[in-house]
C-alpha cells in the first residue's frame, strides 16, 4: 500500500503492508527509535507520538490511517518551543529518567498541558498514569508537570505583551 502523510513536519511517501505498525514503521522506514515498542498491546505506553495532534499509542496504529494525517515523534517535538517548557520543568524537578520512556513523559506531559495549562492534581494522575516506568519516582514526573505548565504559562503571558 502506498502512503503519503506529514511526518515530524515533512512530506513522507512509504509503501507498506496495510497492517504495518506505526511504532515498526517508524524504526524501519525513517529510523525514528524514540518511540519505543514496549508492550505492543497499547499499556505501558512507551510509543507514543503526536497523530493529528493527539497523544496516541503507536503501537495501535495500522499504516492505513495514516494517509493524509500528521504524525510527531518525539524527534520531531524535540525542535518545538514547546519542548523547551517540558525540559524546564523535568530539570527544576530533578528529573533523571532513563532514555526508555522519557520520549512518552515528555508527549504526555506536552498533551495534558495542551488541553488545560492548570491541570488539577486528578488530570495529572490520570495523564501520568499511561506511562509504565521502572526507573523514576511518580512525584518527580507530578512535580516536572506541574514546573513544565508555569514555564508555558510564562511564555504565553510574554508572547501576549
Ligand atoms: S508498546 Fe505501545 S503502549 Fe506499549
Ligand atoms: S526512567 Fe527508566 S523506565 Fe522510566
Amino acid at each position: 500500500m502506498r502512503i503519503e502523510f506529514t511526518l515530524n513536519g515533512q512530506n513522507a511517501r512509504i509503501n507498506a503492508p496495510t497492517e504495518t505498525l506505526l511504532v515498526d514503521l517508524l524504526r524501519r522506514e525513517f529510523g525514528l527509535s524514540g518511540a519505543r515498542p514496549g508492550c505492543m498491546r497499547g499499556q505501558c505506553g512507551n510509543c507514543a507520538v503526536l497523530f493529528n495532534g493527539a497523544l496516541t499509542r503507536a503501537c495501535l496504529l495500522p499504516v492505513f490511517r495514516l494517509e493524509g494525517c500528521e504524525v510527531v515523534t518525539i524527534e520531531g517535538f524535540l525542535r518545538t518551543k514547546e519542548f523547551a517548557d517540558i525540559e524546564y520543568g523535568f530539570e527544576r524537578a530533578g528529573m533523571d529518567p532513563c532514555r526508555f520512556c522519557i520520549s512518552s513523559k515528555v508527549l504526555v506531559a506536552h498533551s495534558l498541558l495542551l488541553s488545560e495549562l492548570e491541570p488539577s492534581d486528578l488530570e495529572i494522575e490520570r495523564a501520568t498514569s499511561g506511562v509504565w516506568c521502572r526507573c523514576t519516582s511518580y512525584s518527580s514526573f507530578v512535580n516536572g508537570i506541574r514546573y513544565a505548565a508555569h514555564a508555558r504559562k510564562r511564555r504565553y503571558n510574554e508572547r501576549n505583551f
